[in-house]
């Protein structure tokens, strides 16, 4: 474990702005012990024995949902998945209501996914439980960027002084938000590349705007890290179609035989869209780390589990007499 640790224990994870470098080099050095349980035949540990891990998407996912609950059951707790469209949500009771109904039942964690930024910090501050941002609207993702610099971490230990590209829909994302930042924390150069509509001004200062296939290999990334187009929170038009998107920045087969040549590691957070970022010969390349990504998910949200302290919760004493 490494020092410089806050000394009062973390409620929530919320944003990677506000964890230290420490405690992110803290968090990636937990989850190694926790990624060598998975090849024994027993994979749990008994850490959060006792403990209640509620699961509350109110947006679609796969790998973030069932990787937490993984997670959580390999580290002995209880695990509820907490289904949005069967429950009393669709009559229309109030996020507010819905956490202190869920509160009562003395759940520890609560992993929030939501289509609005904000939300899982406005439940945080209304309950005892710990809160992870399992991403919210286009503001953040961060246990996505956690498991993103454990991933690359383990091609480059020492990840000072390397480089990524995140190409793509920049403007939408919630994980460029939080990769930009977890791979300026620990050192890593950071550019970006995607059609001009879609790189806001809004980019951190630190990333350097690349606006060509021919500048990203001037840039000369150890990891192209590629973002999904997320189709259905597109309101404009931000290119004139698929094909055309795909042709200028996506990883067409020739760009791909260009970045092969080179050793150039792919990173993806799913779910990929075939034929727009990249072509199918991608997922099959040696140097595509999609599906280690996927593995990672588990043994760092392991370890963000165990980084987060619920707080305590006192009963009223009864009052003398009772
Ligand atoms: N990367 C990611 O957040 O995937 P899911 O939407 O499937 O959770």
């Amino acid at each position: 474990m490494t020092e410089d640790i806050p000394s009062t224990p973390r409620k929530d994870l919320l944003t990677i702005g506000e964890l230290s470098r420490e405690e992110i080099l803290s968090i990636l050095e937990t989850a190694k012990p926790f990624k060598e349980l998975f090849t024994r035949s027993v994979k749990k540990v008994p850490t959060l024995r006792g403990k209640t891990v509620l699961n509350l998407f109110y947006e679609p996912s796969t790998r973030t949902r069932t990787s937490f609950e993984i997670a959580a059951k390999r580290l002995s707790a209880d695990v509820t998945n907490f289904a949005v469209s069967t429950s009393s949500v669709v009559k229309g009771e109030s996020i507010l209501d819905t956490i202190d109904t869920l509160q009562s039942m003395q759940v520890d964690y609560m992993v929030v996914r939501h289509k609005v930024s904000g939300v899982p910090e406005y439940i945080a501050r209304h309950t005892h439980a710990a809160v992870i941002n399992a991403g919210d609207g286009y503001h953040a993702h961060p246990t996505q960027a956690l498991l993103d610099a454990f991933t690359f971490q383990e091609i480059y230990p020492e990840m000072d002084g390397h480089r990524i590209v995140v190409a793509g829909d920049i403007l939408h994302s919630r994980v460029a938000r939080s990769v930009f930042e977890v791979m300026h924390q620990l050192g890593v150069e950071v550019g970006t590349f995607g059609p001009a509509t879609l790189v806001p001004d809004t980019v951190p200062d630190f990333v350097t705007i690349l606006t060509s296939f021919e500048e990203v290999l001037e840039f000369n990334p150890h990891v192209l890290y590629l973002l999904r187009l997320q189709l259905e929170r597109q309101q404009a038009n931000f290119f004139p179609s698929m094909r055309e998107y795909h042709r200028q920045y996506g990883v067409t087969l020739d760009r791909f035989k260009i970045l092969r040549d080179r050793g150039t590691w792919i990173m993806h957070p799913g779910p990929v869209n075939r034929g727009v970022e990249l072509v199918d010969d991608v997922m099959s390349y040696e140097r595509t780390l999609i599906n280690t990504q996927v593995e990672n998910g588990i043994a760092t949200r392991m370890a963000i589990l165990y980084h987060l302290t619920p707080e305590e919760r006192k009963r009223p004493e009864p009052e003398a007499g009772q």
